[in-house]
């Protein structure tokens, strides 16, 4: 069976503006060079600069996410964006559920479900992300939280091609902490065989899962070296080009 390409995708977060280009482009030119590994890149900045990362890169290696949508398509929804208003700025994938949504704006496994079909109706890449929090892991529940998130928000026509998994421990996130290289197999392990259950071998064994929470250059390899993780979902040390590059960069050369 052959892996799945890995992805590396940076989630900027709240963080960013017009001149932060310059990041993204230097990013551009180190993956043109050719040093850049066979792995899908891709940036997530916040909404106000998806139009413009998404024609500056275009034809170039990186690809462009947004952070969160509406479930609807339109409407009477101020301040909301539709996974179809993303899709026209140019982006090619939504990440749906991160756990600052789920905890700054009570989204539940229900609400990130909805979302997630809306990313696949506007024919994008959904990144679901799932993870427990310290006193989910305390208490011993990390893979029952890990698998109820993931059954109701994981869509009935999610694949390969339109689905990634983030496992992102929520005390990981922003903390410099990152569970053992054990702990991390894991959950990825676990996470791959509820998507057999419900998807079906070949659809499963396909998905990538990527890792997040405080991934940097220094542990980037031995967490992306953990079967069954196929990238990273990279907040901190995505912002800026060189520590991102040194991320992408355990994936070696090209
Ligand atoms: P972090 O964030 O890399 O800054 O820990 C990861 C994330 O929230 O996606």
């Amino acid at each position: 069976m052959t892996q799945p390409r890995p992805l590396v995708a940076g989630n900027w977060k709240m963080n960013g503006s017009r001149a932060s280009w310059k990041e993204a482009e230097s990013l551009a030119e180190r993956l043109a060079a050719g040093n850049g590994a066979q792995i899908d890149v891709m940036l997530c900045p916040p909404a106000t600069l998806i139009a413009q990362f998404a024609s500056s890169l275009k034809g170039s290696d990186i690809l462009v996410g947004g952070q969160d949508c509406h479930s609807e398509s339109s409407g009477a929804h101020t301040g909301d964006i539709a996974a179809e208003m993303l899709a026209d700025a140019g982006a090619s994938a939504v990440i749906v559920g991160h756990s600052e949504r789920r905890a700054d704006h009570g989204e539940t496994s229900d609400a990130v479900h909805a979302k997630a079909q809306a990313v696949h109706r506007a024919g994008l890449i959904v990144i679901i992300c799932i993870g427990e929090t310290q006193a989910e892991r305390e208490q011993g529940d990390t893979l029952s939280i890990v698998s109820s998130q993931l059954s109701g928000s994981l869509p009935d026509d999610a694949r390969a091609d339109n689905t990634v998994i983030a496992y992102e421990p929520v005390w990981a996130i922003g903390t410099g902490l990152t569970p053992t290289l054990d702990d991390v197999g894991e959950v990825h392990h676990h996470i791959r065989s509820v998507l057999r259950d419900r998807l079906g071998e070949a659809e499963a064994s396909s998905i990538r899962i990527l890792y997040g929470g405080s991934v940097k250059p220094g542990n980037a390899a031995e967490l992306m070296a953990v079967a069954d993780v196929n990238g990273a979902l990279v907040g901190g040390a995505s912002l800026k080009a060189d520590d991102f590059w040194g991320i992408i960069s355990v994936y070696g050369e090209k």
